[in-house]
């Protein structure tokens, strides 16, 4: 008899992950797949193993004390509005609060943006705002642009809607404005351009001042609209990111911001600001999704933010942070110590400016998602590259988170990496 395929082979590779069920599901379910990062994760959390590979942010930086005065706060000052139903579109200072801080954020970096609190919609963190993004603007063969490599928690927000999604070039300044151009003009018009450009996850890069210019003019050139995604912009180590993307053309852009980085992520608050013109078909979506974000989480952020404690608490976490990039980045400066004059044959990296990853290239021949396995043999983990490109992936590429190893760990799980990269680096 001639041998059987393996149960799986004639899946396609997008359904991989998803049991066989006797449930006539939706189309759309179809594509909705565990997070490839969730399941690497699985394999990393052994005891022992030293993980580069999560995206958490460090739980040091909760500020834990603050959270349970704000708790009593509330409770004792107005518990049934804050156990209540609310408005779908937030807790009303909160949106204000939210205004005003991106208004003189904006205007610290040398850019005006003038944000009305009706734009604020609060959600249940910025993740929320990806999906309700998806849910108003991508009808099933859409064509949405995104960075290459980019967040994959996007994609899979957007995934289910049926969207065309196409892959922009990048380079070490941002979004190549050649490739977005070539790509606007080619087939139907995009629904919008989905950026992140602070201290990206997953390469760590920054977008330049200039960069961040000629994008919003080419993008309104093309008509394309910008999703700006920015948890990571106030974690930044030496100077603050240039102003964002959607200040510079408020009507052509939609922002997501976050307090999962800056705070705790797991409140789940996050908010958005959009035009009046969109604005309220979100409040729809987020009304269908789940009426409001909680209020008795909103009201506890508003407390916990409301007399400046952001401008105390972030610099340490950014001061914390710094630290971790500097102890990754020396370490691997020891451990390889070619990589600067010999890139293809070293590992090479980047140095983020902010946030929480660095991003990695093995040598020539190379493959992260293999190498994976025989570095956790070694006791060290990272995410490989490739899950982060909507197409053509680099494989060489891995992400390292640095803010939650100890400085130890940081030095032993380098160390780790580059002997494994040694014992398999085709010779
Ligand atoms: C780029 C990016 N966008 C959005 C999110 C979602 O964050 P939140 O906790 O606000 O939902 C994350 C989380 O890691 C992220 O990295």
């Amino acid at each position: 008899m001639a041998p059987q395929p393996e149960p799986d082979v004639c899946v396609p590779a997008m359904n991989r992950t998803n049991p066989p069920t006797p449930w006539n599901l939706a189309a759309r379910a179809a594509r909705m797949n565990p997070s490839v990062i969730r399941e690497i994760l699985k394999v990393t959390e052994r005891p022992g193993i030293i993980s580069f590979a999560g995206g958490l942010p460090s739980g040091k930086t909760f500020p834990v004390d603050a959270f349970a005065a704000a708790c009593s706060k509330v409770l004792r000052d107005d518990p049934v509005a804050a156990l209540q139903y609310a408005a779908s579109e937030g807790y009303g200072p909160l949106r204000a609060l939210v205004a005003r801080h991106l208004r003189a954020q904006s205007a610290a970096a040398g850019q005006d943006w003038d944000i009305d609190p009706d734009q604020v919609l609060i959600t249940t963190g910025s993740q929320q705002g990806l999906d309700l993004v998806a849910k108003v603007l991508i009808d099933s063969g859409s064509r949405v642009l995104v960075e290459s490599p980019t967040y994959l928690g996007a994609v899979m927000a957007f995934t289910p809607m049926e969207p065309e999604v196409v892959s922009i070039g990048n380079d070490a300044d941002g979004v190549s404005i050649a490739d977005l151009r070539a790509q606007g003009q080619a087939g139907a018009a995009a629904r919008f351009l989905y950026v992140l450009p602070n201290f990206q996850n997953p390469s760590g890069r920054t977008m330049t001042r200039t960069r961040r210019i000629e994008l919003s003019d080419a993008a309104a050139d093309i008509g394309v609209p910008l999703i700006e995604d920015n948890p990571y912009g106030d974690l930044w180590f030496d100077t603050p990111p240039p102003p964002p993307l959607t200040a510079l053309r408020p009507n052509a852009g939609i922002y997501l911001g976050s307090f999962s980085k800056v705070l705790a992520p797991g409140l789940r608050m996050g908010f958005l600001v959009a035009p009046h013109a969109v604005y309220p078909k979100l409040l729809q979506a987020k009304q269908a999704a789940d009426l409001h974000s909680p209020s008795f989480n909103q009201r506890l952020i508003y407390e916990v933010m409301q007399d400046g404690f952001l401008d105390r608490h972030v610099p340490s976490i950014r001061t914390l942070y710094k630290a971790q990039r500097d102890a990754m980045l020396q370490a691997l400066a020891n451990a390889f110590p070619h990589a600067n004059t010999d890139p293809e044959h070293a590992l090479t990296w980047n140095t983020p400016a902010g946030g929480m990853f660095l991003w990695a290239r093995l040598p020539r021949g190379m493959d992260a998602t293999q190498l994976l396995p025989h570095a956790v043999e070694q006791g060290v983990a990272y995410v490989p590259g490739a899950p982060f490109y909507a197409g053509q992936a680099d494989q060489r590429t891995m992400r390292l988170s640095f803010v939650t190893p100890s400085i130890e760990e940081i030095q032993r799980g380098v160390a780790a990496l580059a002997a494994t990269i040694r014992q398999h680096q085709p010779r």
